[in-house]
């Protein structure tokens, strides 16, 4: 279940993933200034949904969307000169993925990318979150460019621009090139460079017509179940790849943003993160400080450097040898982001971590908070809690922190495992009451002050979804793998309404 990535330093010490470090990885550490800090806004105890509106209008061009990624859905693994990723080597390892489940054919959107326009057409939504597979456009990672791969997205983007939809293309949806995982990965730091190339490579070729760009997907995920939980590609349990290669992110999200502004200096950069207001577990003063490391880790880990050059404040210090920061790298990690994209599922509950714990394992010692999901919502079928009200306290938060950025909410869904009747409609009715609920906690948070300009639901297409394979359908359109026929769940036909009309209604 991928909800661990949200409580990963408590089970992958318990699960013994790291091993306690030596202390000597520790020198050159310093004690993060005002570590600790409580923040009275921070939500208190027990928090009981609120009133949804039960209607909602938003503003004139608002982007209703949807949001795909690359392995997720396009197949054709090894096509038209693609190169390998680490999502190809680490599905075609036994016993990683489900069922043995691969992406090699997944949605097949590689040829069947105009079905798909079609589908997002249909909707009448105006905006369509999709990634760029690396190794497609530079198979080895560096170098070389592979005109076929680029011409494939050349040609989406043009499709999706014909049909009057906006893309927002994110460069990074974990699909790394094997060759540079070969090299080192996400730990080393010359990957950050890579990066930045790549960046210039696709800027170039798709720029003159794509103006919303997004660095990366989640970066937390991506670095915490890849190289601390193992539980993604490319496997890594090791909290040192881990601690290097949140740093590696962070240099490469500055140097990509450059990179980006400098070939097209009127783009709109950001990153979509992956977010969870953190709630304390009790109103002890031991829980509410551990809600804010929690919340310094899991959604400004990868913001704070961009926009303040600076570590949030989530470990007790910050190890500075261990994750390889050198001087002058905090001015490197600097990226004005245009916009903020968040990608938010659930809340978090967090409590501290007892005495013993943190005095003999030291990752706790670390980041001494445990981290899990609320269990008072539904849940769907992949296990996460439905909590609407935790999308109003994220972007509220947001907002308020840091001076009311401008908002896309990239990512937001839910896991139900509804099948074709006989006369083939999927009536997928948790579906629509989860996104309407969000949306309405949305929409508060806007009436509020929030600066929101979009919203994408998480998926187009049931797809591949990581570790659980094809096992979680979290599309509004149904995919039957087999055929690979596509058909609009009831979810879909409802989201096409919201979209024609601009907002939730108490009917629809
Ligand atoms: C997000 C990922 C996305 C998808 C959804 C369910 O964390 O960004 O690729 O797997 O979860």
């Amino acid at each position: 279940m991928r909800l661990s990535r949200r409580h990963f330093l408590y089970s992958a010490l318990t699960a013994g993933a790291a091993a306690a470090l030596p202390s000597a990885l520790f020198s050159g550490c310093t004690v993060a200034s005002g570590a600790g800090r409580a923040n009275s806004a921070v939500t208190r105890g027990t928090v009981r949904q609120f009133a949804l509106p039960s209607e909602a209008t938003f503003p004139k061009g608002f982007f209703w969307g949807t949001a795909t990624a690359s392995y997720q859905i396009e197949g054709a693994w090894k096509e038209d000169g693609k190169g390998e990723s680490i999502w190809d080597r680490f599905a075609h390892t036994p016993g990683k993925i489900k069922n043995g489940d691969t992406g090699d054919v997944a949605c097949d959107s590689y040829h069947r990318w105009q079905e798909d326009i079609a589908l997002i057409r249909a909707m009448n939504l105006n905006s369509y979150r999709f990634s760029i597979s690396w190794p497609r456009v530079q198979p080895s990672g560096s170098g070389t460019v592979n005109s076929n791969g680029v011409d494939y997205y050349s040609r989406l983007v043009d499709g999706l621009l014909e049909a009057r939809i906006r893309p927002l293309v994110t460069l990074f949806h974990w699909d790394l090139p094997q060759m540079l995982q070969d090299a080192g990965g996400w730990p080393n730091r010359d990957t950050a460079a890579r990066f930045a190339d790549y960046v210039q490579v696709v800027a170039r070729a798709l720029g003159d017509r794509v103006s919303d760009w997004m660095l990366f997907n989640e970066p937390d995920a991506f670095v915490e179940v890849g190289y601390l939980e193992g539980m993604h590609a490319p496997g890594h349990k090791s909290l040192l790849d881990f601690l290097r290669a949140t740093h590696v992110v962070n240099l490469a999200q500055g140097a990509g943003f450059r990179a980006l502004k400098a070939v097209r200096p009127a783009a709109r950069v950001g990153t979509a993160f992956s977010m969870s207001p953190c709630e304390p577990a009790t109103d002890s003063e031991e829980d509410k400080l551990a809600a804010e490391r929690a919340h310094a880790i899991t959604n400004t880990w990868f913001l704070e450097p961009a926009l303040r050059g600076r570590y949030a404040d989530a470990l007790t210090f910050l190890p500075e040898t261990a994750m390889g920061i050198k001087s002058g790298d905090m001015e490197k990690t600097r990226a004005p982001l245009d916009f903020i994209g968040i990608n938010l599922y659930y809340r978090t509950i967090a409590s501290a971590v007892g005495t013993i714990e943190r005095a003999t394992h030291t990752q706790e010692w670390l980041f001494p908070v445990k981290m899990d999901g609320g269990r008072e919502g539904p849940r769907t079928d992949i296990g996460w809690e439905v909590w609407p009200k935790a999308l109003y306290d994220m972007v509220t938060r947001i907002t308020r922190d840091y001076n009311r950025p401008v908002i896309e909410i990239t990512e937001s869904g839910c896991a139900y495992n509804d099948g074709p009747n006989e006369a083939g409609v999927i009536h997928d009715a948790r579906r629509i009451s989860y996104h309407r609920d969000y949306l309405a906690a949305l929409s508060q948070a806007m009436v509020e002050g929030a600066d929101v300009r979009g919203y994408h639901v998480w998926s187009l297409l049931d797809n591949f979804e990581w570790a659980e394979g094809f096992s979680q359908r979290f599309g509004v359109t149904y995919v039957d793998f087999r055929t690979q026929k596509r058909t609009i769940k009831d979810s879909g036909r409802w989201y096409a309404k919201v979209a024609a009309e601009n907002g939730i209604s108490a009917l629809s």
